[in-house]
């Protein structure tokens, strides 16, 4: 299963992709990384591992339709079966999502990690959410996407306790470790899902 992980930023959770593809957990190759802006962490990561990065800057391109095109472009020519947002920053339009669309999964082979329950808190910012609004308990959700912010299917949802005196570094701490469990354990669920179906590759 070739999969290509989209990231905006520091890249912990394609870190914990990539060690979880070499243990063994996941049984997936992460073939491609794309970044929509350039120097980020993911990107160093991914170029200390030795995979395919293409940077595709979103600024760089006129309307999110040719940034996107361009990234479908990408995800063909590496063959990509599955992508994984992994704290990539931008929603999807109905070109990328119907692109990866499954028929037979009846979901676009796109997953997210939320870092909140969607259900109570959508956007980019969920541990401050959680400790800007008093919460004593938030959520981390790895989901299907579609072309809303954060309303995919939800594949996993695991709860994360907001402690007295938590700041949102605290929080954050707590929440990423759940992340990096949660995330790898929905993708290997995922795979093997996907691998008795017919196979379906981005063209
Ligand atoms: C994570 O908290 C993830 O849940 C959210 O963005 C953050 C990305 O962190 N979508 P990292 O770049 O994987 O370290």
């Amino acid at each position: 299963m070739r999969i290509a992980v989209l990231a905006s930023g520091r890249g912990s959770n394609l870190a914990r992709i990539l060690e979880t593809t070499r243990t063994g957990l996941l049984s997936a190759e992460v073939a491609l990384v794309v970044v929509n802006r350039p120097g980020v962490g993911a990107e160093a990561i991914a170029r200390e591992a030795g995979i395919p990065i293409v940077v595709e800057d979103d600024r760089a391109h006129p309307d999110r339709g040719a940034h996107e095109r361009a990234i479908a472009r990408a995800l063909a020519a590496h063959g990509i079966e599955l992508v994984v947002l992994a704290g990539y920053m931008r929603i999807l339009t109905p070109f990328l999502v119907g692109f990866l669309y499954d028929p037979e999964l009846g979901q676009s082979r796109i997953v997210n990690i939320h870092p909140a329950d969607p259900a109570r808190y959508r956007g980019p910012d969920g541990y401050g959410w959680a400790i800007a609004t008093g919460q004593t308990e938030t959520a981390v959700t790895v989901h299907f996407v579609d072309e809303g912010l954060d309303t995919g299917l939800p594949l996993r949802q695991e709860t994360v306790p907001v402690e007295p005196g938590d700041t949102l570094d605290t929080l954050r701490a707590r929440g990423l470790a759940v992340e990096h469990r949660l995330f790898p354990e929905a993708l290997r669920d995922l795979v093997a899902r996907l691998k008795g179906a017919t196979p379906c590759v981005a063209s």
